[in-house]
């Protein structure tokens, strides 16, 4: 028995999805365990190239078993058109593709209430996707949600609709001024996406268990990223995803025992983005953060929104801790190629906060607010790294900015990427 989970240890986007490309190779089952299509995760292979957002990214490959487990929240039209999408590009889908019948449904009010709530928080609005991620995760906790087991039952639809939309009209009318929904409309409309998933729907937790049982390498691929999470995060700007995209999520939302888990792999960028608001001590303005985000062959924008990423150093404070928070036993280091051209990197090691120096994360959103970052300065390399395939062909300073932020993570780094393509990969430690 085999399984590995996939999170990102930093603000999203650090390149999971091509590394669980990469890893699924060696796996029988691929799977989603948490958050929504807020996540965008790209996927370059001979095909072309891929954005996904619900399904995982071992699709790809026509032996392997896909998962949306039960602690995804699930926006059917967007997974429909996903499947479209896929199917007419040439990727078989059905009868590998298997939806968990506990997984959350994203409603039509979700991404008019995630709209509406940062109208209302103004200047201190969270910069979410606007997909309605948020508010499913907050149904799904106040017991007010639907489920993809009633999705797909026309009477327990309509039983859950007859309360939930005079509900969520009374709170869009009254809370926020906003129009009302139609029943008959959104009934119609969401029993024809029942209709149409129900092929996939299954109890996915007994269709992992029984193929770990059998021997099955499972990958669970994680969404967003460690400072995003609710907990561990820079709340309030963070993602509302239950349960979270934290390792230890992983097994809850999967319907697994944390036992059952084998390597937690955490990825890592060679520096920090983020998209939407909130403190990022590293963020630079300057010249280099343009080159942060232009250079290289993918530029940093939102796969999911297309919003410009903030861009800025890696901080080592900010990795140690999610390092730690996820206990993470390997690691993954992607875009060691944006940094080719730089004669000198920086790394945050500590936050200057008050006046006084700290290698931990401050809880206080005023205190990461207001933290200054900390930097050593280490060699570049100027040279191309996009060709190296082998560990000992990276120029010195290359390598030696890998074990540093070893070091920083406390964990072996197994695979570095140094490009958007699949075999733009340099294993380490024989993963893959
Ligand atoms: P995810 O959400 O963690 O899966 O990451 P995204 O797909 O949202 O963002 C990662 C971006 O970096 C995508 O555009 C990838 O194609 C790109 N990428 C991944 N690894 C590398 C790499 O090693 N070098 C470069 N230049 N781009 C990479
Ligand atoms: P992947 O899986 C980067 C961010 C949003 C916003 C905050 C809350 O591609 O790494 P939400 O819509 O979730 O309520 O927004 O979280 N966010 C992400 N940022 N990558 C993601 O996913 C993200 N998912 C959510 O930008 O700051
Ligand atoms: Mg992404």
């Amino acid at each position: 028995m085999s399984v590995t989970v996939v999170v990102g240890g930093q603000w999203g986007d650090e390149g999971k999805g091509r590394i669980v490309d990469l890893l699924a190779q060696k796996a029988h089952i691929v799977a989603r365990y948490s958050a929504g299509n807020n996540a965008g995760h790209t996927i370059i292979n001979e095909l072309g190239e891929f954005k996904l957002h619900l399904v995982p990214a071992g699709i790809f490959y026509p032996d392997k078993l896909c998962v949306i487990g039960n602690g995804v929240v699930v926006d059917p039209a967007v997974l429909l058109q996903e499947i479209a999408e896929l199917e007419e590009r040439g990727v078989s889908v059905r009868g590998r593709l298997f939806l968990s019948d506990r997984a959350h449904v994203l409603m039509p009010w979700h991404p008019l209430i995630d709209d509406l709530d940062e109208k209302l928080r103004g200047k201190g609005a969270i910069g979410t996707t606007g997909r309605g991620v948020g508010p499913a995760f907050i149904d799904k906790v106040g017991r007010a949600g639907v489920r993809i087991a009633d999705l797909v039952d026309p009477e327990a639809l309509l039983q859950s609709l007859s309360f939930l939309v005079p509900y969520k009209n009374a709170v869009l009318e009254k809370l926020y001024g906003a129009q009302p929904l139609d029943m008959e409309t959104v009934r119609a409309e969401y029993s024809d996406y029942g209709a149409r998933l129900a092929p996939f729907v299954t109890d996915t937790s007994a269709l992992v268990q029984d193929a770990m049982a059998a021997g099955d390498a499972v990958l669970l691929e994680g969404a967003q990223g460690s400072l995003l999470d609710l907990d561990i995060g820079t709340y309030e700007y963070v993602t509302s995803s239950v349960p979270s995209s934290l390792a230890a999520g992983a097994a809850i939302g999967m319907g697994i025992g944390p036992t059952q888990i084998d390597t937690v792999l955490g990825v890592y960028k060679t520096y920090n983005t983020r998209v939407g608001n909130g403190p990022m001590p590293t963020e630079l303005l300057d010249e280099t953060g343009t080159l942060l985000r232009e250079g290289g062959p993918r530029p940093e924008y939102g796969s999911t929104t297309g919003r410009p990423r903030r861009c800025g150093w890696f901080d080592a404070v900010a990795a140690r801790y999610s390092a730690r928070a996820n206990g993470i036993s390997a690691a993954a280091l992607t875009r060691l190629d944006v940094l080719d051209s730089l004669p000198m990197i920086k790394v945050c090691t500590a936050y200057r906060v008050d006046g006084r120096e700290t290698r931990g994360m401050p809880a206080s959103g005023a205190a990461m607010a207001s933290a200054e970052p900390v930097y050593e300065d280490l060699a570049g390399w100027r040279q191309d790294t996009s060709g190296v395939r082998h560990f000992n062909d990276l120029p010195q300073e290359a390598q030696a900015y890998v074990r540093y932020i070893e070091g920083v993570l406390g964990a072996p780094i197994c695979l570095v990427s140094v490009g958007p393509e699949r075999d733009q990969a340099i294993s380490i430690k024989g993963i893959i």
